[in-house]
Parts: C-alpha cells; structure tokens; sequence
C-alpha cells in the first residue's frame, strides 16, 4: 500500500505520554516499515532544549520502552526523522517559528498536530495555530485524554478547538478503539451468521463488560485522586467496549455511520436518578492487604479521599434489542489479574431436555485476543449425561503478523486520514451527560466508598449487585 507523507507535530513531546507509548510506537511503525519514508516528527514543549538535548533525553527515557524489534541502527534511522522545537503555548511568536519549520519541507500534503498536552492548553494552542495557518484542510488534529472532567467541561474543549478546526479534522483518542479484538466484535456480530440472531433481548440474560487492572495507583496519586475510576475509564474506555457490544448494524463502515450507530447506543442508556445511583452504582476503594498499601495510604492521597478504585455499574439500554437486559460495567485498580473483556450470559432454554444450559461468549482484549464459546457437549460413557465445555479461539493463532499496540494502530489511521477509531463530538458529550448523576451523587452524599482488600475482586456489595437479579459475575460463575 501506497505511505501518506506527513509531518507529525508532537506537543507535549518531553512528558510522559509520549516517552512511554507516543515515541516507541511510531519506532515500531518505522521499524515495520509502515512510515513514509520522509515522514517527519516534529517534537515540542516549552522545555528549552535543541533537537541533540531532545534525542538524549528520549535516549533516556523513552528508548527503555521499545520492548520489541530493537536494534541500535534502527534507532538511528528513526531519530533522523525527528527535530525539536520550543515551544510555549501562550506565545504567538514561538507559533510563527513552528509555522516556518513545517512550512520549510517541500511536501506538507499531511500535517497531523498531536495535542498531548493537559486540555487547558488546547484553546490557547489552537488559536495560535490558526493565526499562523497551521489548521488548513492538510491539518488534522489530536486531543489526548482526559477531554474532561464533566458534561460542562468537555463541552468546553470541544467548543474551543472547534472555533479553530472542523468536526472532519479532529481525532479524539480513546485507545480502547485500538485494540485489535474490540474492533473484531463488528466482524464477530455482522460478518457471520452465528451470532446476531441470538444477540438480543430474546436470548441474552445479561452483559459483562470488565476492565480490571493489577497495578495501583503507582506515581499517579494525585492525578488519580481528582478524577477515579468513572471518569479515568468508564465514561471512555468501558462506554466503547459498550457501544460496539450493543449498537446496531451501521449503513456501511464509514467513520459517520459507525459512529451514528455508537451514538444511538450512549443515548439509549437509561438515565439515572439519584435513587437509580443509589442503587445500581457501587463504588469503592482498595483497602491494604497482600503485603499492598491500600489507597488511602498511597502517596499524594489525602487520608480522608473518596475518590473510587473500583466502581461497578447495572445499566440498561432502552432499545428493542436490549430492553430489560442488564449490563454490568466495572472497573478497578488492584484486581487479582489485567484483563479487559466482554461476556454475553445467555438465557437458559425454556424447556430444557439435557437440565439447565447456560451458553456463554466471551471476549477477551487483553492480556490475551480471544473469543470463547462455552457450551453443553455429552459426557463421556453410557447415558446422555453433559457437561459445559468451552471452545476458544485464539487470535494470536489466527494471524501471526505482529500486533501492534493501540496508540501505534491510531496514529497510523490519523496519518491516513480515518476517523473510524476516533469520538465525534456529539458520542464524547453524550457519554459525559450519563455519567454526570453519578458524579453528582457522589458530590453530595454522605455515604462512603465501600472497600476491597487488594488484590480481590471488588467488595461484596459488588456481587450483591447481581446477586439481585439471579446473576454473577464470570470469576463467581
Ligand atoms: C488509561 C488510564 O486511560 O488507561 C489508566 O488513565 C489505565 O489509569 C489505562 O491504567 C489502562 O489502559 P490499558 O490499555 O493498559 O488497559
């Protein structure tokens, strides 16, 4: 296939988002030779360094997070695409100077600006880039998370860097929609004819959707302590995984009709009241345990915190299809194990002639790409005895091309120009406006979070979550 050219602008280039991933995915593209030749990083911060004190710092501290097809050479040949340039938001001449660099190359068909960068940098880092004409149509932009902390707020940035750029040229990134068996879950429902007949109200008990983590809050202590677990990874990562359990066949795979139908689907999610909340929303903390600090104790916590670690959430979609099925969206830091993946529970049959079947489907993003079917066979020996067994297909055996991690999968679609994998507006407020009862409750009630020794999966109000509806969750089935 045919490499876009592109300059690829990076704000925020010395921190730590593009240290950790930014900086070591687009080597792995390069080394995979999935980078035009001339394709060109242009790193900025307001960090007063010259392109040599930038190439040592990422020698540093972004090289040690190569941790595949390394080589000192290839190194060498990627550092060549990149230059450094200081850059203060707030200052209009530094903007004139970036406008000259970009402008410098002969070919600047394809200018993608990376905005890793806290959000109250963007409105002023967009109107500094249209006063030096750095938003024509060639111009596509990226905004890095968090795109808020509310309704309100996110609205805001959408707002600002919209009075700059058109809705066609933004790529807000959630990096759950580069994760390889995310995106497979549209293959899965609408290119095979197993199983969209049974994904629905019919047929389906309930839905799992788990995004546990192994790690603490390491170093993030404070960052962690003003936004928790809804907002760092429910109203984003864990609503995506929704959208694509739950929408609707799209008109075609065209950016707008994929997103129209994940739309449909965050709007379709009843609204909450503060009863609702009460209710269906359990919230909680680590406590100490395993030898593991518990979050109070956590550096940059106050000791008297509320924020949530863990948060689970019964919801439910008013649509024909999904109609009274419950969803089950949880999250939490320091569960046993990582893991990220979706789980259809399916009705028992009415009549049953082998006893009580429970048929289940489970997508697993991560640390492995699976899908599993778990279904009756017989028993072996006399009689017709059965038993559940489970069937798993191993994407890693499918294909064994190299997978790439997400943020390389996104930047490589923002250099070609696909919005597929990328919010419009109208999904991120949506998103925003059913979670903000939640938010709100919390604001005001007395009540405090409930607790999970760490290393566990999660309190018990959790389970009694479901216990209330005659389900559990997977570890528990
Ligand atoms: C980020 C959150 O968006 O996602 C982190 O801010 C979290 O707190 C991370 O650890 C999880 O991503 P992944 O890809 O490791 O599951």
């Amino acid at each position: 296939a045919q490499l876009n050219n592109f300059d690829i602008i990076l704000f925020g280039a010395t921190g730590d988002l593009a240290m950790r991933k930014l900086l070591p995915c687009l080597y792995q593209a390069h080394a995979a030779g999935l980078l035009h030749p001339e394709g060109r990083i242009l790193g900025v911060s307001r960090s007063k360094l010259d392109t040599a004190g930038f190439l040592e710092k990422i020698h540093s501290d972004s090289k040690i997070h190569i941790k595949t097809h390394f080589s000192e050479e290839m190194w060498q040949s990627f550092v060549r695409r990149i230059q450094y340039l200081t850059v203060d938001v707030n200052n209009l001449s530094d903007f004139e100077r970036l406008a000259q660099t970009v402008k410098a190359r002969t070919q600047t068909d394809n200018v993608v600006i990376y905005l890793s960068t806290a959000p109250k940098f963007f409105a002023p880092a967009c109107e500094h880039l249209a006063k030096v004409g750095l938003n024509g149509s060639n111009v596509r932009i990226v905004l890095e998370k968090p795109l808020g902390t509310d309704l309100a707020s996110s609205q805001q940035i959408n707002a600002d860097v919209a009075q700059y750029f058109q809705e066609q040229q933004i790529y807000r990134i959630d990096h759950y929609l580069g994760k390889e068996n995310l995106q497979n879950v549209l293959p899965l429902r609408f290119g095979n004819i197993f199983f969209e007949p049974v994904w629905n109200r019919d047929f389906v008990q309930s839905v799992q959707i788990t995004i546990a983590e192994q790690l603490g809050v390491e170093e993030r202590g404070e960052f962690y302590d003003s936004t928790g677990a809804l907002r760092d990874m429910v109203q984003n990562h864990i609503m995506q995984m929704l959208c694509f359990v739950a929408m609707e066949r799209p008109k075609s795979l065209g950016a707008d009709d994929v997103r129209d139908e994940k739309l449909k689907v965050v709007a379709a999610l009843k609204p909450m009241t503060a009863n609702d909340v009460a209710r269906n929303v359990i919230r909680a903390q680590y406590t100490a345990a395993n030898g593991l600090k518990g979050y109070l104790q956590e550096h940059n916590v106050p000791a008297d915190s509320r924020t949530e670690t863990y948060v689970a959430i019964r919801a439910e979609i008013d649509t024909p299809r999904w109609q009274g099925v419950p969803f089950y969206l949880r999250t939490g830091k320091r569960m046993p194990s990582r893991s990220a993946e979706i789980v259809l529970n399916f009705k028992p049959q009415a009549k049953p002639l082998f006893g009580a079947n429970a048929n289940r489907l489970v997508i697993r993003l991560q640390p492995d790409e699976t899908i599993s079917t778990t279904w009756w066979v017989k028993q072996v020996g006399s009689g017709l005895d059965v038993q559940a067994a489970t069937m798993t297909l191993d994407m890693a055996q499918v294909s064994d091309e190299r997978r790439a991690e997400a943020y390389e999968l996104l930047l490589r679609e923002v250099i070609d120009g696909r919005l597929n994998l990328f919010n419009r507006r109208d999904e991120l407020e949506k998103a925003w406006e059913w979670v903000m009862p939640i938010l709100d409750y919390w604001a005001t009630t007395p009540d405090k979070p409930c607790e999970y020794p760490a290393q566990s999966w999660g309190p018990q109000e959790a389970k009694d979550l479901l216990a209330r509806d005659g389900n559990a969750w997977l570890e528990d089935q």
